[in-house]
């Protein structure tokens, strides 16, 4: 695909099934991600990938949540389901760092990019992806259980796999009406 079509047509795929990524692509992609403008050079990123029993373990770590946050039982039947809405599923953390130069948003930022980007390589691989956060991505139970430290933030789940449906482009939204000159 070429660079500019992937810029001009990206889209989330909502709906995903298998195959997931291969070990190849899989690199491919987290490769795209340590691409992005990281400024300082600060890597301020982690990826959890989930797959298999990965989807089975953030399944779990999901409804711990739900459970220690008084949820109902429509929402943590809702929150054991969550995960396998895709074969593979990326947890993307910023992991931020008090820096004289490089303040904590651009650090999220850097984390946010290389999700993005990350999207866009799977996308140009033929598979789809989708950027979900919600409530668990903020979820203090949740960070603990992946193992994150205070200063982390889960900037998203990122869905992968397969779409299961061929959804036509989308149009596209043009870009001047959100500029103005100087
Ligand atoms: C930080 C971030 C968090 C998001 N969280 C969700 C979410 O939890 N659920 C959702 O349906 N879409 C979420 N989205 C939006 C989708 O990823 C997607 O961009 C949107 O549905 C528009 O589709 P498109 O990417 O095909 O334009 C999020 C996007 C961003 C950037």
């Amino acid at each position: 695909m070429k660079a500019s079509e992937l810029l001009l047509t990206r889209q989330s795929s909502p709906r995903l099934t298998t195959p997931a990524p291969t070990t190849e692509q899989l690199d491919f992609i987290l490769n795209a991600a340590a691409r992005v403008p990281d400024h300082g050079g600060l890597t301020p990123w982690e990826f959890i990938i989930a797959q298999d029993d990965g989807l089975t373990r953030l399944a779990e770590i999901f409804v711990s949540a739900a459970k220690k946050s008084q949820a109902d039982e429509a929402l943590i039947e809702k929150a054991e389901k969550m995960p396998f809405r895709a074969p593979l599923v990326i947890t993307v953390v910023a992991k931020t760092q008090t820096h004289s130069k490089v303040p904590i948003i651009e650090q999220h930022i850097a984390a946010g990019c290389a999700t993005m980007a990350m999207q866009q390589a799977v996308f140009s691989l033929g598979l789809g992806a989708v950027w979900r956060s919600g409530d668990f991505a903020f979820d203090r139970n949740v960070h603990q259980d992946l193992g994150l430290h205070d200063n982390d933030q889960i900037v998203g789940f990122l869905y992968i796999g397969t779409p299961t449906v061929t959804a036509p482009i989308k149009s596209l939204k043009e870009g001047r009406q959100f500029a103005r000159f100087l």
